[in-house]
């Protein structure tokens, strides 16, 4: 997807709570038909080559809504964005919700046929293998914990991660 002019770009994960790059404007927001899934190994950022971390994807989910936070960018910030998100993600184009108005824009999602997907499993193995893993960003438990955090401090809630949660923080104890 080309970019040639500021952009929406939408973030589900670590854009909500780690900017490392210069926006114009940001927004609370969601996408509709998408969940959010710990289902994509990270080798580069949370894991490495040999021990993988998990870290999220989009997974098609209709009738839900994924909520987040939009940055409105300059198109070459999708320079670093690629870069930062080089393992097996790709820009999608989405329409953003906000609360009275909407914007097309641009998700990153790692499909299921991507090299570093994982796939579904038990929320205890999940949860295991976040305690278990780090990668040259640092804790996997980090990401996760930084995430439910940012999600409580907007006022939204999401199972999925949640439920990670409260396991990794038991088992860290
Ligand atoms: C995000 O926070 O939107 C995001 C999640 C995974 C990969 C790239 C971006």
């Amino acid at each position: 997807m080309e970019v040639t002019e500021p952009t929406w770009v939408f973030g589900y994960g670590s854009l909500i709570w780690k900017q490392d790059f210069p926006f114009l404007e940001s927004r609370a927001g969601f996408i509709e038909g998408w969940s959010r899934r710990f289902w994509q190994g990270s080798h580069d950022h949370r894991g490495t080559e040999t021990s993988p971390g998990r870290v999220l994807t989009l997974i098609e989910t209709p009738g839900q809504r994924c909520c987040g936070r939009a940055f409105l960018v300059e198109p070459d910030v999708f320079d670093h964005l690629d870069h930062r998100e080089k393992n097996g993600y790709e820009r999608v184009a989405v329409d953003i919700h906000f609360e009275n108005s909407r914007s097309p824009g641009v998700v990153y999602r790692a499909t299921p046929d991507n090299h570093a997907f994982l796939g579904d499993a038990p929320l205890d193995e999940i949860a295991e293998h976040i305690v278990g893993s780090e990668g040259p960003s640092g804790l996997n438990s980090e990401y996760l914990i930084e995430l439910a955090s940012a999600l409580r401090a907007m006022g939204e809630a999401d199972g999925h991660v949640f439920s990670l949660e409260s396991r990794v923080l038991a088992l860290l104890k």
